[in-house]
């Protein structure tokens, strides 16, 4: 018999609300992920400004609100005037190889406007100055005064960019990051750079990298807290850079219950320092998976495997319904704390081990791609108050230790403006069906599901299999102030009451 699980949502106890860059998004200079993957002005699919159509039309459908950029590692060495009028290559010590700089800030800004998304930079403090990140800002965000400003301008672009999000840095606490600091060098470049960026202009939002530590962030907002608007984190799950194969769904599904764990840290310090209602979280990374190559953490980049490694990265089989449900479950957690959490990116939108895979004749759209569909296009923005009858577990055994992982993960959600609820139900058991019953405390009439689903958990969509993992949309028959639902296993679904 398939088990129950009862939901009740109260629509009118709203408990968050504004969270649309949840769905945000990261760009890398870096493998496959601008040349030969949004920017491609010898493809036949790009637009007359080199851009692949394509990808500017699938990344407007998941209505993109925010992109990353330029790194990631890659901006650490990354020197912007480089990469705006006469460009030079340089070779790029971060990934160790040749970067034409043919995408610069110009380009980045030109894509962020074609699908409608706003653009945030993350500036260069490895081997880059607090001047160098204030006068990027003076490039991008002043009128006409300055060389910069007028340097924009002699580029034919006269009017300000207004980039309103702006980062310090990557992630310079780690060893692997050209120009790693300590925790009192970084205190002190952070509020450097901040003053000298909103000196240039005050209505930008600052970010800097975090962990979550307390020392770090001691030092960090005590030093420059008064100059940030957000504190950015990162967060990579999955063991793909130590193993040849991916983890299995079940491992994937463990991952799922760390997620919580680092938002809690962070949140956690923000409010023993006192800095809870004035700066947000921003996970400016994120992905189940970590970059498949065997050494990042050994800090060892002059391997011999680099490039065959770089390429396991495009193996299309390995990104599967796991990669899908991990996903929605990373959102629903943003989600349940987006009290504290502002904004997200996905690491990266494409190539790599992102949504959207390229290839010279077209695009392959991953399982994950379809979560962002869904979550953009169904749920809402506000929050609102839900109970979970949970006691449905399964069991996952791994590294010597049993795990028990919750079957379901709800959330419900109302749009600004109507009462309708849309609640995202994600189902991770791997191999069983679930039936939730559903009591909402106002009447409704219509309910319709779309649920993501793949015909085992190791779906997954290549070239010549397309939509092996997709949506699918059904009605639901509702009763007044109640509702029953069937979700396939290892599902995402989204039910919207109207
Ligand atoms: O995506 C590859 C790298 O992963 C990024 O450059 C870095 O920020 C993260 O560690």
């Amino acid at each position: 018999m398939t088990k129950e699980t009862k939901v009740e949502v109260n629509p009118r106890r709203v408990l968050s609300s504004g969270n649309s860059m949840l769905y945000g998004h990261f760009i890398e200079q870096f493998h496959r992920q601008i040349y030969g993957g949004i920017f491609d002005p010898d493809s036949p699919l790009s637009d007359e400004q080199g851009f692949r159509q394509d990808v500017l039309d699938a990344l407007k459908n998941i209505g993109t609100p925010i992109v990353r950029w330029p790194g990631g590692c890659f901006v650490s060495n990354y020197h912007w005037e480089d990469g705006v009028g006469k460009r030079e290559p340089f070779f790029d010590k971060a990934w160790r190889v040749e970067e034409p700089n043919l995408f610069g800030t110009d380009e980045f800004v030109a894509f962020c406007r074609l699908i409608g998304a706003e653009p945030y930079i993350c500036t260069n403090a490895g081997t880059g100055t607090a001047e160098e990140m204030s006068n990027w800002v003076e490039y991008c965000n002043l009128k006409e005064e300055g060389k910069y400003a007028k340097m924009r301008q002699e580029n034919g672009l006269k009017e300000p960019f207004n980039v309103k999000y702006w980062s310090i840095g990557n992630e310079n606490y780690g060893n692997w990051e050209i120009g790693a600091k300590d925790q009192k060098e970084w205190a002190r470049l952070v509020l450097e750079s901040a003053k000298m960026m909103k000196r240039v202009d005050p209505t930008i939002e600052l970010l800097a990298a975090s962990i979550s530590d307390l020392d770090w962030n001691i030092n960090l907002l005590k030093e420059a807290g008064d100059f940030l608007d957000w504190i950015s984190i990162h967060g990579y799950w999955d063991r793909l850079h130590e193993v040849d194969n991916p983890s299995p769904y079940e491992t994937c599904m463990i991952h799922t219950l760390e997620i919580e764990e680092q938002i809690l840290k962070t949140k956690h310090i923000l409010g023993s320092l006192g800095y809870l209602n004035k700066i947000k979280i921003a996970f400016d990374e994120w992905n189940l998976r970590g970059w498949h190559h065997p050494n990042v953490h050994r800090g060892d980049w002059m391997a011999d495997d680099i490039i065959t490694s770089r390429d396991r990265n495009d193996i299309n089989s390995t990104y599967t319904m796991a990669d899908a449900v991990f996903n929605a479950c990373f959102l629903n957690t943003c989600l349940k704390h987006s009290d504290v959490i502002g904004m997200a990116n996905f690491a990266p939108v494409i190539n790599t081990r992102g949504a959207i895979f390229t290839h010279e004749d077209g695009l392959v759209l991953r399982s994950t791609y379809y979560v962002f569909e869904l979550y953009t296009k169904c749920m809402g923005d506000k929050i609102v108050d839900t109970w979970t009858s949970q006691n449905d577990f399964f069991e996952v055994k791994h590294g010597g230790k049993t795990y028990h992982v919750p079957s379901l993960d709800v959330i419900a959600t109302t749009r600004e403006g109507s009462e309708n609820v849309r609640i995202a139900i994600i189902n991770r058991h791997p191999n069983e069906k679930r039936v939730i019953n559903i009591k909402n405390n106002i009447q409704f009439e219509n309910g319709t599901v779309y649920s993501i689903i793949g015909s085992s958990k190791d779906a997954y969509n290549d070239i010549d299999q397309l939509d092996n993992c997709k949506t699918v949309q059904h009605t639901v028959k509702v009763n007044a102030y109640e509702a029953a639902v069937e979700v396939e296993p290892h599902s995402v679904n989204v039910l919207v009451f109207e």
